[in-house]
């Protein structure tokens, strides 16, 4: 008893000492640091003796503090020495370093920007223009999967290649309906609503979510009870980053067959791409919602030297084995062409490696790599498409991915369950009468300011092109495909008019209730960002 209470005593001391070291550095050029770290010392009674928070701060001057910075961010954009970095990085290894973390923050006048898996396609979970920290949750990882009960507690920070990973080790006929690149942080990802190859079936992630902990802006850990209905419906979908720190999930697992069959058919436009897409708009969102086909258009070199052409590859998933299958696609789609040899039958946590583009025959360890840094430049937008693209229009489409490439996109057929949601379900509005969502990227490796812009003009470029063909007031975006434009007209003057259109274009009308939420739970409007909910409806805060 008194031997641990002098081995806490002394580790209190060497937390302050150290605490007081890195503030000390600090201090000068930044009071507000130098207030929030004394703040986590004086909180250091709350955090278990095993759970010291010094072992979770990197400051600027840590050896590792670049290391922990970059280790998560997958866009190159966000890696410049312009791009403005954290006062800190809190990378938390015990619930109550988050709750000091939120409190301290508050106290010193600095935002927070948590942070799970790293892909916000802006960088909003780990740049900003105010000072702020970095709440990574990387720690925060476990996944308790109870197969008898067919539920899981994931926590935040945990992949989705983790869980598919611990669920596949655990039973074949089990999977979670989450998305398909599988270094994707459960924090962020669900939050923000989550869909991958099983949409069609079992809806989103946030569809199959029955129970949540979040640390509030008071540092309060709530449960959904504890939380409230509203508070529930609003992380599930609405993006958790308005609301507080979502600690950890209990979703639902679904049912699937020990045998899956994936495929990929590729046509180029010579090959009669635009009859197959033509088709692929008025099937793919009414076939059995067993099966997803994406359309993936890309702007591919053509034969001879310097032309440019279109490919469109059909990527499928189908929940059975290929023979059902080829009679389904024979049936309702036999403009694809699909034969036996396109298909590939296997365990539904191999097609996850498939959908990722892994060779086949790698282990399926892979899943629990996680994220290698920044691999490229990107800009990323989405639209909804709910009316049928004529021919003529799809052969406009391909000209302007011609002219303002590089670009590929991904087609991804809503229909089956999707449609049978109701929009206010959750927060996440895009049910019934979707055809499906586009999300347009180009990716670059030039480095520099002007590669940059040219680049992201030609995104914007290829958006503004697309105008005729997509959802029109509001024109409707996905949260999760970030994209800070939205709403960055100059001629929104306030922040709220900003968020008018960001919040109606990612929420519809769910975007006022999401606003009734976020007055509740965090009426100061603490936990914000570029994109968040705002706290009122009236001023412009
Ligand atoms: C290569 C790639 C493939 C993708 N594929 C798909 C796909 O198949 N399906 C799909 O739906 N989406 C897909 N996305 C988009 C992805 O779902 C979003 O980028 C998602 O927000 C990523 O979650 P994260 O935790 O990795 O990101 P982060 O960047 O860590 O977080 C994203 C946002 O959520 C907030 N946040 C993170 N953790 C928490 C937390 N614990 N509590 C509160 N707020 C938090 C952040 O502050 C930020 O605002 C893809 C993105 C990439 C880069
Ligand atoms: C599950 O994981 C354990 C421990 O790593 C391993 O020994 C076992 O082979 C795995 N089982 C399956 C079915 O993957
Ligand atoms: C496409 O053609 C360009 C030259 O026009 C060449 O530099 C590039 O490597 C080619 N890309 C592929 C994938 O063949
Ligand atoms: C990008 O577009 C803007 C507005 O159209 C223009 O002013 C700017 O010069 C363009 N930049 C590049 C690098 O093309
Ligand atoms: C914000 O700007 C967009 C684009 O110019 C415009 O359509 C919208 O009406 C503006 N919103 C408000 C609330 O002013």
């Amino acid at each position: 008893m008194s031997t641990g209470g002098t081995a806490m005593s002394l580790m209190r001391l060497l937390v302050s000492v150290l605490i007081i070291m890195l503030s000390g550095s600090l201090a000068a050029s930044n009071p507000d640091v130098d207030k929030f770290l004394q703040c986590l010392r004086s909180h250091s009674h709350s955090h278990p003796s095993n759970y010291p928070i010094d072992q979770a701060i990197y400051t600027p001057t840590s050896s590792s503090f670049q290391t922990a910075l970059e280790a998560f961010i997958t866009n190159r954009r966000f890696v410049s020495p312009s791009t403005p970095k954290p006062v800190a990085i809190i990378a938390a290894k015990h619930e109550s370093h988050i709750q000091a973390t939120i409190l301290c923050a508050k106290a010193s006048g600095l935002q927070i920007r948590t942070r799970s898996g790293g892909h916000d396609y802006d960088g909003l979970s780990y740049v900003s223009e105010v000072p702020f920290i970095i709440l990574d949750m990387l720690n925060l990882r476990s996944i308790d999967v109870d197969i008898a009960g067919e539920t899981a507690w994931v926590q935040a920070g945990a992949t989705l290649g983790e869980l598919y990973h611990k669920i596949a080790n655990l039973s074949n006929v089990h999977a979670f309906p989450a998305g398909v690149c599988f270094t994707l942080g459960a924090g962020g990802h669900f939050s923000g609503g989550g869909y991958g190859t099983m949409m069609r079936k079992y809806g989103l992630s946030v569809d199959n979510i029955v129970d949540a902990q979040i640390v509030d802006v008071n540092g309060n850990i709530l449960d959904r009870k504890s939380m409230g209905e509203d508070l529930f419906w609003a992380i599930r979908g609405g993006g958790g980053a308005s609301f507080g720190v979502i600690l950890s999930w209990k979703i639902k697992l679904v049912r699937v067959p020990p045998t899956v069959t994936v495929f990929q058919v590729d046509r180029t436009l010579e090959q009669g791409a635009t009859d197959v897409v033509y088709k692929w708009q008025q099937v793919a969102s009414k076939l059995d919602r067993e099966l997803f086909i994406r359309a993936m258009p890309q702007v591919v070199n053509g034969t001879g030297a310097g032309v440019k052409t279109v490919r469109v590859s059909f990527i499928g998933f189908f929940l059975g084995e290929s023979g059902p299958l080829l009679s389904l696609v024979g049936k309702s789609f036999s403009e694809l062409g699909l034969q036996q040899r396109d298909c590939v039958e296997m365990r539904w946590v191999e097609s996850t490696l498939f959908w990722y583009g892994i060779p086949r025959g790698t282990s399926v360890d892979v899943l629990l790599d996680r994220l290698q840094g920044p691999q490229s430049f990107y800009e990323r937008k989405s639209d909804y498409v709910k009316d049928i693209i004529s021919k003529e229009s799809l052969e406009s489409i391909w000209k302007s991915m011609i002219e303002y490439e590089p670009l590929w996109m991904q087609w991804n057929p809503y229909g089956g369950i999707m449609s049978e949601i109701p929009s206010n379900a959750t927060p996440f509005p895009h049910r019934a009468g979707y055809l499906f969502l586009i999300q347009y990227s180009t990716d670059w490796n030039e480095e520099g300011i002007e590669a940059t812009n040219r680049y992201m003009n030609l995104s914007r470029k290829m958006h503004e092109a697309m105008t005729p063909y997509v959802s029109k007031y509001p024109r409707e975006a996905f949260l999760n495909y970030r994209d800070v434009d939205i709403g960055s007209n100059p001629s929104n003057q306030t922040s709220f008019d900003k968020a008018v259109v960001y919040g109606t274009k990612y929420f519809r009308d769910n975007f006022f209730r999401l606003v009734k939420v976020k007055a509740r739970v965090d009426p100061d409007n603490f936990f914000k960002n570029e994109q968040s909910i705002p706290s009122t409806l009236a001023s412009a805060n």
